[in-house]
């Protein structure tokens, strides 16, 4: 049976689980703490966090800029045994009603080229693969650029 979460913006208290999660999810360009609790309080950003009966089964970062309507998903991770439930789903539909809610009308996002499982997440529900992004990532990884456009 699927678990049962809700998306809700995160609080200081996640601090711990956002940490927890962004050291199980990725090997490099990890959000460091206090980044997060920078992006927590931020106008400019959101985030948005999946909640299972009090613990953080996945997490979404966005960022904002003041006159622009392109928002852009910084960070997407669910936790591995929440994998396959929707979860990740669940949480990039809410960023896009947090983008459309602060008036933006495009999301962007980038993706390491060999992570196909989130590149056919991002592929299935309208995101289209814009430009190659080479050495984009800290070890020199290349990116695909994403773009959905949400109205
Ligand atoms: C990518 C990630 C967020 C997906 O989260 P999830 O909770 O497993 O996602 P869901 O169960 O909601 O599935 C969403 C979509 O992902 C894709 N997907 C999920 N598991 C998959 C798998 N094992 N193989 C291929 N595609 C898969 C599918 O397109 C799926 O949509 P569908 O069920 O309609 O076919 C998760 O795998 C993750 O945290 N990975 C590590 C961090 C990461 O790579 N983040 C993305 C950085 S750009």
């Amino acid at each position: 049976m699927s678990p049962s979460f809700r998306i809700r913006h995160a609080r200081p208290d996640d601090l711990d689980a956002l940490v927890a999660l962004e050291e199980s999810s990725f090997d490099h360009d990890r959000v460091s703490r206090a980044q997060w609790r920078r992006h927590i309080r931020a106008a400019s950003a959101a985030v948005l966090v999946a909640d299972t009966d009090g613990s953080v089964a996945g997490c979404a970062l966005l960022f904002f800029r003041h006159g622009s309507k392109r928002a852009r998903l910084y960070s997407i991770a669910t936790s591995h045994d929440s994998r396959g439930r929707g979860v990740g789903a669940a949480l990039l539909q809410a960023a896009e009603d947090e983008a459309r809610k602060r008036g933006c009308e495009t999301m962007r996002l980038e993706v390491r080229t060999d992570n196909t499982t989130a590149i056919a997440m991002y592929e299935k529900r309208g995101y289209l693969r814009r430009k190659r992004e080479p050495g984009f990532y800290e070890n020199g990884a290349d990116a695909w650029r994403h773009e959905k456009p949400l109205v």
